[in-house]
């Protein structure tokens, strides 16, 4: 069974985000969703979205895998809103699906952004390390990747950087 799942999380289903992901996975060691296919509306207190694409996809999850890789532009020095949503509704397994999300602890947590160029800011990993902290998940690293200016290729540094963060998966 493939135990690691990449998480895309951008607006873009065949944009940098996802030539990042193929670049990584260019042996498909791992599985991968694109949360772009899924409908999952924010996080709404009265969980009214609760009958939406989430729920089953969490379940999906945390029956399958031990390790979420999660793949972000940068959007305005964050994570994509798309990401940002898939994290506020973790909080839905905070209430009515407690079990679910109490089978998150032990799990790993890695995060893989990239932007134009290397100049990720201070910061922006932050969110990652603390909700993996909050939810008992284990944070093994990340990486950021950029692109050449002519090509738009992946940069060959962050390439090597991208080799070097695979080999926290053993993959
Ligand atoms: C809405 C939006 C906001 C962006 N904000 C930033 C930013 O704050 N810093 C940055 O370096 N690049 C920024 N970019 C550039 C993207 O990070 C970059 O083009 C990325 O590779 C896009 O990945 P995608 O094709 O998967 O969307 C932004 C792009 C968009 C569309």
């Amino acid at each position: 069974m493939n135990k690691t799942i990449i998480i895309q999380a951008s607006s873009k289903s065949t944009g940098n985000t996802n030539k990042v992901i193929n670049y990584l996975n260019n042996n498909e060691s791992f599985d991968f969703v694109d949360l772009k296919t899924k409908k999952i509306g924010v996080f709404e207190y009265d969980f009214s979205n609760a009958d939406d694409d989430f729920i089953p996809l969490m379940e999906e999850i945390i029956n399958k895998y031990d390790t979420l890789v999660f793949a972000t532009p940068v959007y305005w020095y964050s994570m994509s809103a798309t990401l940002k949503t898939f994290f506020d509704r973790l909080s839905d397994l905070l209430h009515y699906k407690k079990d679910l999300g109490r089978q998150l602890r032990g799990k790993n947590m890695a995060m893989i952004s990239n932007s134009g160029a290397n100049d990720l800011r201070n910061g922006f990993e932050m969110p990652f390390i603390e909700s993996a902290k909050y939810l008992g998940m284990n944070y093994i690293g990340s990486t950021h990747a950029w692109f050449t200016e002519d090509e738009n290729d992946i940069h060959p540094e962050a390439k090597l950087k991208i080799d070097e963060f695979k080999n926290l998966f053993n993959a």
